[in-house]
């Protein structure tokens, strides 16, 4: 049940969008940031990537040694939301500098606390972060079949322009990027 800023889940526990925090990610984050890379991915892709995917694109993209190497790699920047020691989302930005390109490379919400406006928050944390690093448009990635998400960029103002296929483990899936001017 959602009630503006609060969501209760399960009847069991409630998180209020105040007691969150968003700060940037630390080299111990890996295991949390896994596990909501994992849950969030199950729930938005498994009806169109089989899970035998997921688990190959996890382990092979997102390995806690691989995550480890991206914390000391500049062209990434990441942020995690945080509630009561749990991670609860994630986004990583990168400096795309062969594309010249400023990419959302991931944003993810674990599944019990979307809707509370964490994405928001780490949408505007991804603006500043461009803005602070000159770049004057932002990118996205998003699979035409995440019908929700795109939805979400299209309401932030992202307009979608090309289209190339994501490959996750041994399937291909179409894939639009997207765009947006900052401070228009
Ligand atoms: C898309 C996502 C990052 C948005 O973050 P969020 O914290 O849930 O979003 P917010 O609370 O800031 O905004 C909620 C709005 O997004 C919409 N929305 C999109 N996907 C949603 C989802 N899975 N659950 C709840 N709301 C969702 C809601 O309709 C809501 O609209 P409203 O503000 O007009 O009511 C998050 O829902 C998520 O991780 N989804 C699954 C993974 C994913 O698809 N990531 C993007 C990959 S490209």
């Amino acid at each position: 049940m959602e009630t503006g800023g609060i969501k209760i889940c399960k009847g069991v526990f409630l998180i209020k969008a105040e007691d969150i925090i968003i700060r940037k990610w630390q080299e111990n984050d890996a295991a949390g940031v896994r596990k909501v890379l994992k849950l969030s991915w199950e729930k938005a892709y498994a009806s169109f990537i089989p899970q035998t995917d997921l688990d190959l694109y996890l382990d092979k993209t997102y390995s806690e040694s691989l995550l480890r190497n991206m914390f000391n790699n500049p062209y990434f920047i990441c942020y995690v939301a945080e509630f009561e020691n749990t991670i609860c989302g994630w986004l990583k930005l990168t400096m795309d500098k062969s594309e010249s390109r400023f990419y959302i490379s991931s944003i993810y919400v674990l599944p019990e606390f979307q809707g509370l406006k964490i994405g928001d928050k780490l949408f505007n944390i991804a603006c500043e972060e461009a803005t602070r690093n000159n770049y004057k448009e932002i990118y996205i990635g998003v699979m035409t079949q995440n019908a929700k998400a795109l939805k979400w960029y299209q309401n932030l103002g992202f307009k979608f322009i090309e289209e190339k296929p994501f490959i996750m483990g041994r399937t291909s899936v179409p894939h639009l990027i997207g765009s947006m001017i900052l401070n228009k």
